[in-house]
């Protein structure tokens, strides 16, 4: 039973047949006649649900511990607590998150093998016991600062096929491993277990296999030097998206058959994993306006290139950039592209765009070139896939404002996510074709309501 007493967050029902993208068209129609056109994102709570299912239906013996740092939202935190996920904590701050909407200790690990000690206090403070560490002088701060902590330490992985690398900065090797087991020994430390993350955007499943191996090396290490093994922690780096070259079920394919390898059943060991980007990702849609355009002509560009067609380049400015949402861009490597709201017309030429942030910063491009049918300033662009890695680090650089976000949800999902949090996790909900849910919603209160179809609430879960 997951239960939690917390403040509310706003979603709206919206009734059968209606998608997030229904609601994001209706949201733009209302403002068509102002020129107040902010950016903004609608975020279907349903398809974090939707993904709960998927996880468990693939790696059924794995308990995912959510990455607070990939989407900090609260009404993201506050449905994952609700579904009993855990949650892998950061800094103080992700902790505190966390804890304030009821989310018992025990449901958390701090995950970040450089810690501050004053950090380290307060998770002391607040029960929370399981932390990672990679190195001697973290196992004298947490010596010194929390001695009962349940210590997970993190080895290195060969991420080199991966897009965003972490064991260039985190990590034990096999040979420091043992060092920092024996050192634990004689701080009278508890290790209970292994951590690893193979990078996010791994192209190559055989690293979970290598890692997995690893972790077992160490865990025998551990067992012979007298310590209780028994968390396997597998990390992140599961895709969120289905625009990728390696899909989630090929990972876990090549992942349950090296579990069962190395860690059978029974065993005993509890296997938890870190996944951030896999819950979020393709939750939350953006929607841009455009604020500013540009025509380069042909002869003006003094550009060769063949593909510049139709005689012209464009270049747009939208009101959400690299210093915002599209810190993905910088920070996480993504590649993004452009829907457009408007079908076009289907004799409509293309043109050679560019698209660019609202800041005074040349650096500010989300899209060096894409060919599309020419808009014009108030037409909207929008991106799908956005929830990771995107509201977590936007800043507000040059006074653009964070876009707002508008929880959606179907009632259908509602009401499983009720019964999840009622019930936990049920073998009949497990077996339901979860696909099949309307998982479309309403929007956030604060907006007029389209009556035929919305019912704005709030909902504390
Ligand atoms: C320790 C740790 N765990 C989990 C994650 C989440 O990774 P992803 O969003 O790729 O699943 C990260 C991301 O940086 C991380 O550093």
């Amino acid at each position: 039973m997951n239960s939690f007493s917390n403040e509310e967050f706003d979603f709206t029902f919206l009734d059968e047949g209606f998608t997030a993208k229904d609601i994001l068209d209706q949201k733009i129609n209302e403002v068509s006649s102002s020129d107040d056109k902010d950016a903004f994102y609608v975020a279907d709570l349903g398809d974090v649900l939707k993904k709960h299912f998927r996880w468990y239906k693939a790696l059924p013996r794995v308990t995912p511990f959510y990455a607070v740092k990939c989407n900090d939202s609260k009404a993201i935190v506050k449905t994952l607590a609700a579904l009993g996920a855990g949650f892998d904590c950061a800094s103080k701050t992700e902790i505190q998150l966390v804890q304030n909407i009821g989310v018992p200790p025990e449901r958390i690990i701090y995950a970040n093998p450089c810690k501050q000690i004053s950090q380290i206090k307060h998770a002391a403070n607040n029960g929370v016991q399981m932390m990672t560490f990679d190195s001697e002088v973290e196992l004298m701060k947490v010596a010194r600062a929390h001695p009962k902590a349940k210590l997970v330490l993190r080895i290195a992985t060969d991420d080199s096929k991966a897009v965003c690398r972490l064991s260039v900065k985190f990590g034990a090797t096999l040979k420091t491993s043992r060092l920092l087991l024996e050192r634990a020994k004689e701080l009278d430390l508890d290790i209970i277990g292994v951590s690893f993350h193979v990078g996010s955007g791994c192209t190559d499943p055989e690293t979970f296999v290598q890692a997995i191996s690893d972790a077992r090396c160490v865990f025998d290490m551990g067992t012979e030097l007298g310590f209780s093994m028994h968390l396997l922690d597998i990390g992140g780096g599961f895709p969120g998206s289905e625009d990728v070259k390696l899909k989630f079920e090929e990972i876990t394919n090549v992942i349950n058959p090296a579990l069962d390898k190395y860690f059978p059943c029974d065993s005993g060991i509890r296997i938890i994993a870190e996944p951030g980007r896999y819950y979020v990702a393709s939750a939350f849609t953006l929607a841009v306006n455009i604020i500013a355009k540009k025509v380069v002509l042909k002869e003006q560009s003094g550009s060769d290139d063949e593909d510049d067609i139709n005689g012209k380049t464009l270049m747009y400015y939208v009101n959400d950039g690299v210093y915002g949402s599209f810190n993905c861009i910088l920070y996480d490597h993504a590649h993004v592209k452009p829907v457009l709201q408007k079908r076009p017309k289907p004799d409509e030429g293309c043109y050679s765009c560019s698209i660019w942030g609202p800041t005074c910063d040349g650096l500010d491009r989300i899209v060096e070139r894409f060919d599309m049918p020419e808009l014009q300033v108030g037409d909207w662009m929008l991106f799908e896939n956005m929830g990771a890695y995107t509201v977590a680090a936007a800043s507000t650089f040059n006074g653009f404002q964070r876009p707002a976000i508008h929880y959606v949800m179907s009632r259908p999902a509602w009401q499983l996510m009720q019964q999840i949090k009622e019930q936990g996790f049920l073998a009949e909900e497990e077996e339901q074709d979860v696909s099949t849910l309307p998982l479309s919603c309403a929007w956030e209160s604060g907006i007029e309501h389209h009556p035929a179809t919305c019912a704005s609430t709030s909902i504390n879960v």
